[in-house]
């Protein structure tokens, strides 16, 4: 986090240099933890692997994609938040893949414990107000991917200090409801990207809410999963998916067998590629 270290890795990365890490958790030294560890030597494989494999068609070189990932975090007083529950995975896959397809690609992060996928353009931010604000300034973008788990409220009033337990019980917390960042996009009227795509995580009735969803938010496409806690998609590395895209008054659903978060954001972007893209 130096600005020293940054100003000097942004100029490698600027010569082509590739980064692989640094990985955040516990550091070499005992109590200190954060960004800094070496990136484990699997990942470093793994990465060396992708650089040297043949270059790959890149169906989407020259679109822009503005991609939502995370939770947000939305403050009660200095010391608690308001949040949901995200890993974040799926839209850093999503982010990766299109950026793998040659996208210049901008992801506004809420709080995550993920690597940047390399070539990102990373905003990171805490709440939905934060959120809305940094997907506004990305604009205008070819296809804009909403992925965060934002939380629907915050409280009406922040807590300058934190609040106390008192003789009374708890504390009265007034909840205001946020923007929906997705609807507000896709009902704008001005630079509304040509291709808004949602998610929609259910525990119940995935395919019928998720088709209320999509006449309810204005976007084009979602990306229905199924988030019960049976499904361990939450944190996990697996997700079952139904990609539901409006065509006209229809709506055409495609079903998807379980892959990882990987094979989702590929299968995505592949099928972005072929909405939108040039072609290979
Ligand atoms: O209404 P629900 O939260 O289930 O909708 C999910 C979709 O809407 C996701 O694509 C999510 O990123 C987006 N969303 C948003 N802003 C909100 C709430 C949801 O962009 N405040």
């Amino acid at each position: 986090n130096n600005a020293a270290t940054r100003r000097n890795v942004a100029a490698l990365q600027r010569d082509g240099i590739a980064m692989i890490g640094p990985n955040a958790g516990e550091m070499a030294e005992a109590g200190e933890a954060g960004i800094g560890r070496m990136a484990e030597p699997l990942e470093i494989g793994a990465a060396a692997e992708r650089l040297l494999r043949p270059p790959q068609p890149r169906p989407l070189a020259g679109k822009r994609v503005l991609i939502t990932a995370g939770p947000t975090h939305e403050p009660i007083d200095p010391v608690r938040y308001i949040a949901n529950r995200s890993s974040g995975k799926q839209g850093f896959a999503i982010a990766a893949a299109a950026q793998a397809a040659g996208a210049d690609v901008t992801l506004v992060s809420g709080p995550v414990e993920l690597d940047h996928p390399p070539g990102v353009r990373v905003i990171p931010v805490e709440s939905a107000r934060d959120m809305l604000q940094q997907v506004e300034a990305a604009l205008p973008v070819d296809i804009a991917i909403f992925a965060a788990a934002v939380a629907d409220w915050r409280v009406a009033r922040e807590g300058e200090q934190k609040l106390k337990k008192t003789a009374a019980g708890m504390p009265p917390l007034q909840l205001v409801e946020n923007p929906d960042i997705l609807a507000t996009i896709s009902h704008r009227k001005d630079g509304r990207p040509p291709l808004v795509i949602g998610f929609a995580a259910e525990t119940e009735h995935l395919i019928e809410n998720a088709r209320t969803k999509l006449a309810r938010k204005g976007c084009d496409w979602i990306v229905a999963n199924d988030v019960s806690p049976a499904s361990g998609v939450m944190g996990g590395d697996r997700n079952t998916v139904h990609l539901l895209t409006r065509r006209g008054d229809n709506i055409d659903v495609d079903s998807w067998p379980v892959m990882t978060k990987e094979e989702v954001a590929n299968e995505l972007i592949a099928h972005v590629a072929r909405a939108v893209g040039q072609p290979s």
